[in-house]
């Protein structure tokens, strides 16, 4: 199973004064089981682009196809495909609105009327690091990080086969991003398809996702991690992406064909 995206173009406002064209000539494919790393700089698309996978918006021009079904296609019921792409959004907790962690776990997937046991749901909290007790919380009394997993929970809640986060790590602190990082490295193993939009690529190296990187609306480099990394430093900088200290030293390791590990024992 895949999600197939072929000649996506997008445009906003398309045929008025506001017109602006935030994709052109996408051809991506996502098979099930892989993790990719959606990069490109402020502005360049990559929010569009999983609303896109998802059909949160539909393309005009070019298709988008999970699991065979056509994101456009009007015979396709959307919540077929939006219940099997689950997205956490940038910033999540500005979408909270019910009174209870509970309720807020459980709006989704009572909308995709999936019904969810007592025990799925324990799992779920275990998961994402969360007690019981905070069920009975109020989402706005969280911590960020607290409020970020809570809205994990909320996607895990109908178990989509592909998740999508859109920078799970903004605005938390190196605990709070390390949390998320391990609760993501767990649902890889269980098998789930992972897309993360990020700019810390430095907390991304032991994963080695697949990259897709966008810059002027359009794919710039589509391929392994090492291989993007490989790119060097001029490379990288024209696509605005700066190497870190930690990447530099992961770029000469690759270069010098030696492992990480190797390398910090000198
Ligand atoms: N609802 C909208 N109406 C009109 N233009 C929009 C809309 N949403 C986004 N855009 C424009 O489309 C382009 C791509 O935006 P998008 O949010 O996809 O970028 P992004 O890569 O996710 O950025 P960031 O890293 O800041 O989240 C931008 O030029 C943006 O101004
Ligand atoms: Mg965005």
């Amino acid at each position: 199973m895949s999600i197939e995206i072929r000649d996506l173009n997008y445009t906003y406002a398309e045929g008025t004064p506001f017109e602006s064209i935030a994709l052109k000539n996408i051809n991506w494919k996502i098979i099930e089981g892989e993790m990719w790393l959606l990069l490109g700089k402020t502005g360049s698309g990559k929010t569009t682009l999983i609303q896109n996978i998802n059909g949160l918006l539909i393309p005009k021009n070019g298709e988008v196809i999970v699991d065979g079904l056509k994101t456009s296609d009007k015979n396709v019921n959307i919540k077929d495909i939006r219940k099997n792409v689950g997205i956490v959004f940038q910033y999540p907790e500005n979408q909270f609105f019910l009174p209870t962690v509970l309720e807020e776990i459980l709006y989704a997937p009572k909308n995709f009327g999936i019904e969810i046991s007592k025990n799925e749901l324990l799992e779920i909290l275990k998961i994402v690091g969360l007690t019981p007790e905070f069920l009975t919380r109020n989402p706005f009394s969280l911590s960020g990080g607290e409020m970020r997993r809570v809205a994990i929970a909320s996607v895990l809640a109908y178990n989509p086969k592909y998740i999508v986060f859109d920078e799970p790590t903004v605005g938390l602190d190196y605990n709070g991003r390390k949390k998320i990082w391990q609760i993501i490295e767990n649902l890889r193993k269980a098998g789930k398809t992972i897309i993360i939009v990020t700019h810390w690529i430095d907390d991304l190296i032991s994963f080695k996702p697949k990259v897709l990187h966008i810059q002027n609306r359009e794919i710039s480099f589509k391929g392994e991690f090492n291989d993007f990394i490989m790119l060097g430093e001029e490379e990288l900088k024209k696509r605005s992406i700066s190497l870190s200290e930690k990447l530099k030293l992961y770029y000469c390791s690759l270069k010098n064909n030696i492992t990480l590990e190797k390398l910090f024992q000198y």
